[in-house]
């Protein structure tokens, strides 16, 4: 049987509009600043990092990182573990971190400090999305596509057990679909 699509939170369109949007921002705020690193976090971040990226208008080199949060069982301890670095060296370049989504904010917390431990020359967050009644920890987001509500959403990068990554919108899952 087919399954059925998630339903649409945020459509391409409105995506388009917003990572324009995001990419003219930050364009704009590193006009004098030369090469700035978009550190994309794994996986849920590749689309929206090829999207932002493609459409900045200053120089940029694109690096990756990953982790993971740690498990108790199948249940996350909030804990949060690097599993792939970046390649080249930070230091005294200007980084944007490009999540997909902060929800607790403890991923983009840790990255945030481990990162300013490598002496970059400034470094700031860029998220698609925030679940911004769910963050516990004190972050800051300087560039944030869209806040949405305490739902699990999928597309666009983001997945659910590795299904619907690759939907070109934010979908909605209903868990009785
Ligand atoms: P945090 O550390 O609690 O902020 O969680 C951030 C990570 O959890 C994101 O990078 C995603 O991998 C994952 N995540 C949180 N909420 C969602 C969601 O609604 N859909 C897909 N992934 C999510």
């Amino acid at each position: 049987m087919q399954r059925k699509l998630p339903d649409t939170l945020i459509s391409e369109e409105k995506i388009a509009k917003r990572v324009n949007e995001i990419a003219a921002e930050i364009s704009a705020d590193y006009a004098d600043k030369g090469e700035i690193v978009l550190l994309g976090v794994l996986k849920g971040s590749f689309i929206f990092l090829a999207d932002i990226s493609r459409r900045l208008t200053i120089p940029r080199a694109i690096e990756f990182i990953a982790v993971s949060n740690y498990e108790h069982g199948s249940i996350p301890s909030g804990a949060v573990r690097l599993v792939m670095d970046v390649r080249e060296s930070i230091a005294d370049r200007h980084v944007i971190i490009v999540e997909d989504i902060v929800d607790t904010g403890q991923t983009i917390h840790y990255l945030h400090e481990m990162l300013k431990s490598r002496s970059p020359a400034s470094i700031k967050t860029c998220a698609l999305l925030h679940k911004a009644q769910k963050t516990k920890v004190d972050v800051d987001i300087d560039y944030v596509g869209f806040t949405i509500s305490d739902e699990w959403v999928v597309g666009y990068g983001l997945d659910y057990a590795e299904h619907d990554r690759t939907l070109p919108y934010i979908g909605v899952i209903n868990p009785t679909d």
